[in-house]
This record gives C-alpha cells, sequence and structure tokens, in this order.
C-alpha cells in the first residue's frame, strides 16, 4: 500500500477559497490605502507650502520694511488735506488712526474713503482701524484729557496738529 503524496502548494492554497478571497482582500484595502496616502501626502505638501507663502506675503504687504508710523492722530481729518493724510496713512501701513473734527458727518465720510482705499488692495480690512473723534482744538481741556487718555491706552506715534480754517475758508469768512 503506498502512502498518499503530501498535498502540493497549489492544493494548499485552494483548499480553503474563502481564506484565499480574504487574502486578496486584505492586499487590495492595503494596496488601496497606501496608494491614497501618498497621493495626500503630495497634494497636501504643496498646498502647506503654498498657503504658508500667502501668509508670509500676506505679513510684509501688512508691515512695510519702511518706518511708517503704526498708531497716528491727525486733528481736522473730517475734510480737506487732514483727511487725504488719513487715507495716505492708512494707505501706507499706519494700523490706527484716530481722525478729529467737529463733524460726524465728515469723520463718517474719511472713514468710508479710508474703507474704499483698504479694498482696493489686498490688505485685510479687519487688520486696521480709523478712529473718529468729535472734538473742538479750541476746547483745550478735553483736547488734553482725551490725548492723554488715547496716549495710555495705544501710545501714538505721531501727531499731526492740522485742524485750522484754510485761507479759502478764512476769505469767505471775511467777505460774509
Ligand atoms: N489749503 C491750503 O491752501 C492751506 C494753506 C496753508 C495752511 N493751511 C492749513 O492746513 C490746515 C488744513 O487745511 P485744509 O485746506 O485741509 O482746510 P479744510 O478743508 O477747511 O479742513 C479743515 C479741517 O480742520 C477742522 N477744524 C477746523 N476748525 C476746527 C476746530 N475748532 N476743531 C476741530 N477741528 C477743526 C475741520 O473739521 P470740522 O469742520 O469738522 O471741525 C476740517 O477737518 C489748516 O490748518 C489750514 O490753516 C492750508
Amino acid at each position: 500500500m503506498s502512502a498518499t503524496p503530501p498535498p502540493s502548494f497549489v492544493q494548499k492554497l485552494f483548499k480553503y477559497p474563502s481564506h484565499l478571497s480574504n487574502a486578496f482582500h486584505t492586499l487590495l484595502i492595503l494596496i488601496y490605502v497606501s496608494w491614497v496616502s501618498w497621493l495626500l501626502f503630495f497634494l497636501t505638501i504643496p498646498w502647506v507650502i503654498f498657503q504658508f507663502g500667502k501668509q508670509i506675503l500676506s505679513i510684509i504687504k501688512d508691515n512695510p520694511p519702511e518706518a511708517c508710523p503704526k498708531v497716528v492722530l491727525i486733528t481736522g481729518a473730517s475734510a480737506g488735506i487732514g483727511q487725504a493724510l488719513a487715507i495716505k496713512y492708512i494707505q501706507e501701513g499706519a494700523h490706527t488712526v484716530y481722525i478729529t473734527g467737529r463733524s460726524t458727518k465728515g469723520l463718517e465720510e474719511t472713514i468710508s474713503k479710508c474703507n474704499s482705499q483698504l479694498a482696493k488692495t489686498t490688505k485685510t480690512v479687519s487688520n486696521y482701524k480709523v478712529i473718529p473723534l468729535q472734538l473742538d482744538v479750541t476746547d483745550e481741556n478735553t483736547m488734553r484729557t482725551k490725548l492723554q487718555e488715547i496716549n495710555t491706552a495705544t501710545p501714538i506715534d505721531l501727531v499731526i496738529a492740522n485742524a485750522g480754517i484754510s485761507p479759502e475758508q478764512q476769505q469767505n469768512k471775511s467777505q460774509e
């Protein structure tokens, strides 16, 4: 009586088809997962570099290297030269511009002009503040108190004492 030969490798493999099918499933899942991870990895790295570059550029743009005062107070900024200066400083990189004047309408106009100027740039509008202060420069005590108050809260880098009567206005007044 001859002994039964041991099952071959293929016979062993196909002896339990369900085990073989499970092994294939596992292999497919592993291939799929590793492929997707590589794909994600190669997509993520350029995205991270792009985002980082964007942030650095925005920091450079919002903080130009040239020395622009960051906190500015301009009197008489509800019209004319003062208004133009407020727009210029916000454009050049000042983060906070206090504008003073007697006319609230004029002060609001300055704020709106500053905002529309900012909107034309790539700067983040919410990073900039144009703060109106309805003050009469002839009221010395109120001016002193207010300026000291502001300077304690946010040290002012530059004060422009611009408020006054333009020659044109003076001429109009004398003609009246
Ligand atoms: N334009 C020129 O050719 C010229 C030439 C030489 C000197 N300046 C001087 O430059 C400065 C600005 O001239 P501008 O042409 O821009 O004049 P503007 O158009 O008449 O503006 C004057 C500004 O000063 C403010 N102001 C006037 N009296 C004030 C007071 N008592 N308290 C608070 N704010 C006051 C006005 O605001 P409110 O009305 O809202 O208060 C306004 O925002 C003035 O001091 C002027 O004397 C101008």
